[in-house]
């Protein structure tokens, strides 16, 4: 009865195939942040988002399995029907008193957080206007909301303003750091533009909560705006915090808000409390060892400038990008790589743009400058 369906599906999988866009998933079996262990063999990781190596920290770990003790594995509800324990609370508490926000809520995820923001802040009215590179869950999220959608050209406020004048409600939705490029808008001049227009501004900051800013506080803080300008932001705690899950943040009002109509908080298992508690001893220590960040930085720092012969993306961020063109030269030197004890995943359509196919470097606290120096030498063999 199936059979049609199945076989067109079968020609969709042959179609990603042929077109070398197929994904297959590698199963690690031991994961120490610098090294993967992949069929007994070590490598190298280059294509992690693990930023500043908490997700091994043996705190974190310890807090991780303190907190199974004391709440037990899952928190086996929805946050409003006793799935909220006293941690979750703790965990609220403690990304207010960090990034000086109001209220927050968390999510299990970053995918679902976007999700939330966008489909719950936007009405019938709206025009969302996106960033061309923004990331699926975001396109998602406006893609499923009551409001109309509206692309402009990558970080190119040029681009934003015309579309600002000519639409009567806006919201403006950017990213921190872009996942794939690794660049920033320049926020303050965005916020500029979206206040002079009354638009709000929606951030997913993914990538740069942990990594930029005083204690790691952020884009917004790095590009030195106060949070309490930006209408609504979110971000994750399985990049540079280790772990899992993600808040979004605002005034009381607009959290408030969510709360009440957001589908994707009210009707999901809140986060298992155990994770909470590894994401609060996380945080506690992305703020206070700043060794981490200026680690990851000089890393940074040092691998552009080693590579700077290479056609790096324009990036000051841990994301490096590295632009191959076709699918076909991109898994060929992610072949080659491995081989030389490198893990770097090739980043192929239709995550990024046609013809952009690439190599999303990167880098870590866990690096050393050695592990650095070797992967120069091999993308400069390669490429
Ligand atoms: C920019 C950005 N937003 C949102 C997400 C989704 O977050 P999560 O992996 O927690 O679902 C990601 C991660 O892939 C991301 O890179």
């Amino acid at each position: 009865m199936f059979a049609d369906r199945v076989a067109q599906l079968q020609r969709a999988l042959d179609e990603r195939a042929a077109q070398q866009l197929l994904r297959t998933p590698v199963t690690l079996e031991q994961y120490s942040g610098r090294v993967l262990t992949i069929a007994g063999q070590g490598y190298i990781n280059f294509c992690g988002n693990d930023y500043l190596g908490l997700a091994t920290e043996p705190q974190v770990l310890q807090a991780f399995a303190d907190g199974a003790s004391r709440y037990g594995a899952g928190s086996s509800g929805s946050p409003l029907v006793t799935g909220q324990h006293a941690v979750h609370q703790q965990l609220c508490q403690s990304l207010c008193d960090w990034l000086n926000v109001e209220r927050v809520l968390l999510f299990s995820s970053g995918f679902a957080a976007n999700q939330a923001m966008l489909q719950t802040l936007s009405q019938k009215t709206d025009t969302l206007l996106l960033d061309k590179l923004s990331h699926a869950s975001l396109i998602d999220g406006a893609l499923h909301s009551d409001a109309a959608l509206k692309r402009f050209a990558h970080n190119d406020l040029d681009a934003l303003e015309p579309l600002l004048r000519q639409t009567s409600q806006a919201l403006v939705v950017t990213e921190g750091v872009f996942s794939m490029d690794g660049d920033s808008p320049d926020l303050a001049a965005m916020l500029a533009l979206c206040q002079q227009y009354q638009a709000p501004l929606l951030l997913d900051d993914a990538h740069g909560l942990g990594v930029l800013g005083p204690q790691g506080k952020g884009t917004a803080a790095a590009q030195g705006i106060k949070q309490a300008d930006i209408f609504c932001s979110m971000a994750n705690f399985g990049k540079a915090l280790g772990v899992g899950g993600a808040f979004i943040g605002g005034s009381k009002t607009v959290i408030n808000y969510i709360e009440q109509f957001g589908r994707h908080y009210i009707y999901s298992t809140a986060l298992p409390p155990p994770l909470c508690a590894a994401v609060l001893k996380s945080i506690e220590l992305c703020r206070s060892e700043s060794w981490r960040r200026d680690k990851l930085h000089s890393n940074i720092a040092l691998f552009r400038h080693l590579a700077a012969d290479l056609a790096l993306l324009n990036s000051q961020t841990a994301i490096q990008g590295l632009v191959l063109g076709s699918s076909e030269r991109a898994l060929a030197v992610s072949q080659q790589l491995k081989q030389a004890g490198i893990w770097l995943s090739a980043i192929r359509p239709p995550t990024v743009p046609q013809g952009s196919a690439r190599l999303r470097i990167t880098l870590s606290a866990q690096h050393s400058e050695q592990d650095i120096h070797q992967l120069v030498q091999q993308l400069r063999q390669l490429v």
